[in-house]
């Protein structure tokens, strides 16, 4: 395998709205990021993932794109976004930009002409007559966001498909006129310096026919565009096209993807992609109901994903996600110790690793929002489903905070002091983490023993040994609550070995009998020389004797 930039770099994914506020209006900006590259730098990292930076009206955060063009000016201006390319790139960071080109806004201007018949820009989106009479919508398909899928515009006396918010018109890729401007898109950028891109719901892009779905609880519609043929086909072209002629990194958002559509993604039209298997292991049926966590699903699915595909991109937070300590560890009497043995899983597992800001803190969800403080938009619905169907009111607030995306927006927290140093405003957009005065990254940076400096601990190790970077994966059966795995790379050893419970784990005979030099652990003075138990939530990365 080639060795590229992003197959040894660790990527930080910024959600700008929520990182750092320079200017005190409660909304983070894009000065205030590029004022954090040192803290990026000291941390290791090697590649920013930006959410959305487009002009938006902010229907969706900025996954509603107004124009691909410019800079959102909440956070700046096209010579910001500049200057942090620049900056960042002398500092041996590199930029990668989200491509969100499933839907636009509807106040992009390609929408707003589509809504005249007669428009050049008619094609790029869904318009179609509704069913009886062009009253009801033309099929049965329901939105991600709730509701139908189609919303009629009197203008047009036409309704146009939308497999997300009603602000998000979908794009119509069997035009070709799509594909050539998304084309212009990508290179106005790569242009620009930026070495690659996130891409929102890339397997979904092709819709294979407009005909109604099967019921389902959740999105129906989904079996008629869920990685079709045609979205492979889109794909290889941008590859072919693009892609193939940069020195750059690609990796998809592809929900549901299955490792056969995983190994075509990968081969000649993007470099990874996410699947999200690993982190619905606490899940059951839909996103709101939250199981207790079982170790041995989440190591199988690990597992199973680690030999399926030769270069995953592995994370367990992004702006989508409640935080992750909740959900696969512990957030009080070990919560330090899960904290680093999460972190442990992700920095040495075969792959890109892709660590959400404050993931690298500790940073935990809100205590509890109410529907006055919902900023994202499936909260309201949710909420306003779950009191129809007569949930009591605490029941509901509860499911809703299960899958809540605000728990992982509020704002980042950098110190002890007002908003947590996130923003001089009275206000924030979204409110800060209570927890603040304990969570924030000056305090853990003067704290030895913090999770923050495990983090950085834990990312210059992997940067000195080529097996955790390039290394082979090899598991080592245990039972479920363990988790042990070795990375092998030109004679170099290393083993991994974690204890995914808060119950002491004895270890069997084969792991109690190695002789090995503990690189790092989440506990002081741990060895593995004839190692009996594992301790709660006990990380360790040994080189084997
Ligand atoms: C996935 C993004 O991560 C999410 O934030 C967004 O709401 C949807 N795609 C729609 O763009």
């Amino acid at each position: 395998m080639e060795h590229k930039h992003f197959h040894s770099a660790v990527v930080y994914q910024i959600y700008p709205r929520s990182f750092c506020d320079s200017n005190g209006d409660g909304i983070g900006d894009i000065p205030g990021i590029i004022s954090k590259l040192d803290y990026l730098k000291s941390l290791g990292v090697g590649i920013i993932w930006l959410s959305p930076v487009y002009k938006t009206p902010n229907a969706d955060f900025g996954y509603d794109v107004a124009d691909y063009y410019s800079i959102n000016p909440e956070y700046g201006t096209m010579a910001d976004m500049d200057r942090l390319v620049d900056e960042a790139k002398r500092k041996g960071i590199r930029i990668v930009m989200d491509l969100v080109v499933n839907h636009t806004s509807d106040e992009h201007e390609w929408f707003q002409s589509s809504i005249h018949p007669e428009s050049p820009y008619r094609g790029f989106y869904y318009w179609r007559k509704g069913r009886k009479g062009n009253t009801e919508p033309p099929n049965n398909w329901t939105s991600n966001f709730g509701g139908s899928a189609w919303t009629y515009v009197p203008e047009a006396d036409a309704w146009y498909l939308h497999v997300f918010g009603k602000k998000q018109p979908d794009l119509d890729w069997h035009n070709p006129k799509v594909l050539e401007e998304v084309e212009n898109i990508l290179r106005f950028w790569l242009d620009r310096g930026i070495y690659g891109f996130r891409c929102d719901v890339i397997n979904q892009i092709w819709k294979d026919s407009l005909k109604d779905g099967k019921k389902t609880i959740w999105v129906c519609g989904q079996e008629h565009y869920l990685m079709k043929e045609g979205n492979h086909t889109i794909l290889h072209q941008m590859y072919q096209d693009v892609f193939s002629k940069y020195d750059c990194m690609t990796v998809g958002e592809t929900s549901y993807v299955d490792f056969k559509n995983a190994r075509r993604f990968t081969n000649k039209e993007l470099d990874m992609v996410f699947q999200f298997d690993t982190i619905s292991s606490d899940r059951f049926l839909v996103p709101i109901f939250k199981t207790r966590f079982k170790p041995r699903k989440f190591k199988k699915t690990i597992f199973n994903w680690q030999r399926e595909l030769d270069w995953n991109a592995n994370f367990l937070e992004n702006h989508d996600q409640p935080r992750s300590i909740a959900r696969f560890g512990d957030t009080k009497k070990y919560y330090q110790e899960s904290a680093k043995e999460l972190a442990t899983l992700l920095l040495t597992l075969k792959g890109t690793p892709f660590l959400y800001q404050g993931e690298e803190l500790g940073m935990l969800d809100y205590p509890m929002f109410t529907p006055k403080d919902y900023q994202d938009p499936v909260n309201h619905y949710v909420y306003g489903l779950l009191r129809h169907y007569h949930f009591s009111e605490k029941r509901s607030l509860k499911l809703v905070h299960n899958e809540n995306r605000d728990n992982a927006r509020t704002p980042m927290q950098w110190n002890a002091t007002k908003n947590a140093g996130f923003s001089t405003s009275e206000k924030t957009w979204l409110p800060v983490n209570p927890n603040y005065e304990k969570i924030n990254a000056e305090t853990e940076e003067n704290d030895d023993t913090s999770i923050l400096n495990y983090y950085k601990k834990l990312i210059a190790l992997r940067k000195e040994n080529p097996a955790l970077l390039f290394g082979d994966f090899e598991p080592l059966k245990t039972k479920g609550s363990i988790m042990a795995y070795y990375r092998g790379y030109e004679g170099e050893m290393v083993f991994v070995l974690l204890n995914l419970t808060k119950k002491v784990q004895s270890l069997p005979r084969k792991i109690s009998t190695m002789i090995g030099d503990v690189l790092l652990s989440n506990y002081p003075h741990a060895g593995l020389t004839y190692k009996k138990r594992l301790r709660p939530y006990e990380a360790l990365i040994v080189k084997v004797k």
